[in-house]
Parts: C-alpha cells; structure tokens; sequence
C-alpha cells in the first residue's frame, strides 16, 4: 500500500467539530467541554441529551420544557406498531429499530425540511420514538403484549417499564443511565461519520440516523457490546477463564471490548462504566460476571498492552439488567441518536460534500470485446 493511501482514514482529521473531544493522551473525553465523568455523576441522562443537542446544559426551565417534548412525543403510529409486531421474530433487533427509523421518515410531515427549527424538532422525535419501537420489539418477538410508554416516568424508567413492565430500583435505573450518558456522543466514530457523510449531499436526518443505525451495527463499533456477552457466556465460569483468553490470544483472536482506534492508554468512558457495572452486580449478587470481566481484562493489559472500551462494562452490566444480548446494541443507539442529530445539524449548518478520493489498483484500461468474442 503506497503512502499516499490513509486506510482506514487513520490519522486524519477531517472536519472541526464543537459536540465533543476525545483526548487520548489525557484519557478524557468532553461533551461540549464538559467531563463525562462529571456529568455522570451531577446530571441525568435528559439533561446530557440537551447538553449534546443544544450545546449547553439546561437551566430549570430548558430542561422541564424539553423534558416535556420528549414526553410528548412518546407514541409510535400504529401501523408502525403493526409493522414491529409482523417482524420476523428472529431478525436482529438493530435491524428492526433501523427499519422503524427508516418508516417514521414516512410519517414525519418534515422529513424533507433540513432547516435547523426543523432538523431540532425531527431528532426530538426520533429521539423520543425510537425506544418505543425497541421496546415493542423486545416483547413482540417474546408473543408478549406491546406496553405503550408513560409520560410521568423518566427516559430511563420508561425504557424499563416498556421493556419489563416495572421499575427496578434506583440505583439500577442511575447505572442505566450513566450508561446512556457515556453512549450519548464520541466525536467522529464509524456511525457519526457516516451521519456526516450521509448528510453531506444535503439528505435528511432519518436517512442519516438509518445509516448510522446500521453502522453500529458492526462488531467493530457497537456490536461489541453484544460480543463481550457472547465472549462471557461461552468462557461460561470464571476458573475457565485465564485459560480461554490465553488460548484466544495464542489464536490471534480479536477480543470484543477491547482496543480503541483512538484510545491507545484506555477509554476513559471505562472507569466510570465498571464502577457502576460493579455496583448492578453486587445488587444482583453476582460474583461469575464480574471475576470472569477482571480475569480478561487484566491478561489483556498484561500480555498486550489492549485496554478495554466501553462496550466490555456495558455488555455484562446490561446482562444483569435483564436485557436480551442482542439488545444491547439498539440500547446504544436510543442514546448515541442525541450525538448523531447534534453532528447531523452542525455538518448540516456549514456543509461540504464528504467526498474523499481512492487510488485506482484495478486492470489497466483494455478494449471491451463483444459478447460472442469473450
Ligand atoms: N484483540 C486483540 N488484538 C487487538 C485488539 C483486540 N480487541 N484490538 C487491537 N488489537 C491488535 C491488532 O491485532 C493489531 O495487532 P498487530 O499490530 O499485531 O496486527 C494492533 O492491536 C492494532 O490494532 P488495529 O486493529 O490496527 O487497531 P485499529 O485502530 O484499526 O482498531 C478496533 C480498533 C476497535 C477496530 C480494534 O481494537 C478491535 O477490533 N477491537 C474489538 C472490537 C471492539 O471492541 N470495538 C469497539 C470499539 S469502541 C466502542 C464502540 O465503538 O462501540
């Protein structure tokens, strides 16, 4: 490879952006110039969802009117509903919730109109719909009874409520939330840049949002949340635990929750997602999550050097939640849709067509012989 030739983008930084920094060297990372560590613990998940989108965080006021958006706007139509519930049972639910996404731009009257009034409106909507069509799915595929959402419960709570039917307790619903806060944005990952690139031809926030959905989707970016359970469940206990890693490193595996394109010393999202995925374990009385967790992550720093991301805590914290594993990729996306809409509305206010160049390696130019003669 020549090079002239950046795979991977590595290395390149293509836009300015003012939603959020990743700052490796520091492990830190700012939402609009706020510590994430911070705001987990001085903020709720709605008030970090106005911070991402509106660039500040909300006084008394902001925060009880845009609280009150949201709750409006909790209600999917039901022929969307119908549609959920006709899915197949075994489809992916990141594929469900990126069609449902891809069906409310039919039904939205703005879908069209990228004005910023009207780009705010739409990501308020998708925002608040998103985790009713999750939720429906989580139950339908089950031949369990859609729960309609509530209004006078929280973001949080009402994610639960629609999924369980009932509230765990607090300590459980804050450790949610601080998971949604840390999947809320992350500067220009895979799913962001895609949003971008999307909108740069001047399409719309559905489309970009559907785009970035099924970007998630791979193991490599979202999907390894769902990966680590998956890594857990077959290490199964944790005496079998050192052995497996060391066997999978000999292997050369790549292990699922570890390493970052752009954290080379640690994620700074992790400190704070392992304490709270300690905490729903030991009020969940588990002990095998957690040994079999510390046993991989400490062979993974000792004998390479790989720290683990976010997606390691999150995986079993949500296990414990009582959440289906290949839901936990659309629990990210109810969150990250607050960091796609903020950037899909600043590429939207100061556009350039993302349109990058490839050097050619394919046949040199020959003639085109006619059927018969091939
Ligand atoms: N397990 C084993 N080896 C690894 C891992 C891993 N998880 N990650 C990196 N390495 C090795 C890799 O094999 C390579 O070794 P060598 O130089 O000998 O070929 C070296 O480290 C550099 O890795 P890379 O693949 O060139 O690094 P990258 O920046 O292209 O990839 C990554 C970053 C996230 C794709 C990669 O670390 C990975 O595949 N991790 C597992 C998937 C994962 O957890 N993804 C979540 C990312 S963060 C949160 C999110 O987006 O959801």
């Amino acid at each position: 490879m020549s090079d002239d030739v950046k795979k991977g983008l590595l290395g390149i930084v293509v836009d300015e952006t003012t939603v959020s920094q990743v700052m490796p060297d520091i492990n830190s990372l700012t939402y609009r110039g706020y510590a994430v560590q911070d705001l987990c613990e001085k903020c709720n998940f709605e008030e970090v969802a106005y911070l991402v989108l509106n660039g500040e965080l909300p006084n008394k006021k902001q925060l009880k009117n845009f609280v009150k958006e949201e709750r409006l706007n909790r209600k999917l139509s039901k022929e969307i509903l119908s549609d959920i519930r006709k899915m197949p049972r075994k489809a992916h639910p990141m594929d469900v919730v990126r069609t449902a996404v891809s069906l409310m731009a039919l039904e939205d009257k703005e879908t069209k109109d990228n004005s910023p009034k009207a780009n705010m409106r739409k990501a308020i909507r998708i925002f608040s719909k998103t985790p009713i069509a999750i939720a429906a799915f989580f139950r339908a595929r089950k031949g369990k009874k859609i729960i309609s959402p509530k209004r006078n419960l929280s973001f949080s709570e009402n994610f639960f409520y629609m999924c369980f039917g009932k509230i765990p307790t607090k300590e459980m619903v804050k450790a949610f939330d601080v998971s949604l806060i840390l999947y809320a944005e992350h500067s220009f990952n895979v799913s962001t840049f895609t949003a971008r690139t999307i909108t740069s031809s001047l399409s719309d926030i559905h489309g970009a949002i559907t785009g970035a959905i099924a970007s998630l989707k791979g193991p490599l970016h979202g999907g390894a949340n769902e990966e680590v359970m998956h890594m857990m469940n077959k290490i199964k206990k944790p005496e079998k635990a050192f052995k497996w890693i060391n066997k999978a490193l000999q292997n050369k595996d790549v292990i699922m929750g570890f390493g970052h394109r752009v954290y080379k010393k640690g994620d700074s999202r992790v400190p704070t997602m392992e304490k709270y995925f300690k905490k729903v374990a030991s009020i969940k009385k588990d002990k095998k999550f957690m040994k079999i967790y510390d046993i991989v992550k400490n062979v993974m720093i000792e004998k390479k050097n790989i720290h683990p991301n976010v997606d390691y805590p999150t995986g079993p914290t949500y296990h414990l939640m009582g959440f289906d594993t290949d839901f936990f990729t659309p629990i990210f996306v109810i969150s990250r849709i607050t960091g796609w809409s903020a950037h899909i509305m600043e590429q939207h206010s100061a556009n350039k067509l993302i349109r990058p160049l490839s050097k050619y390696s394919g046949a040199s130019h020959r003639k085109v012989m006619l059927l018969n003669q091939r």
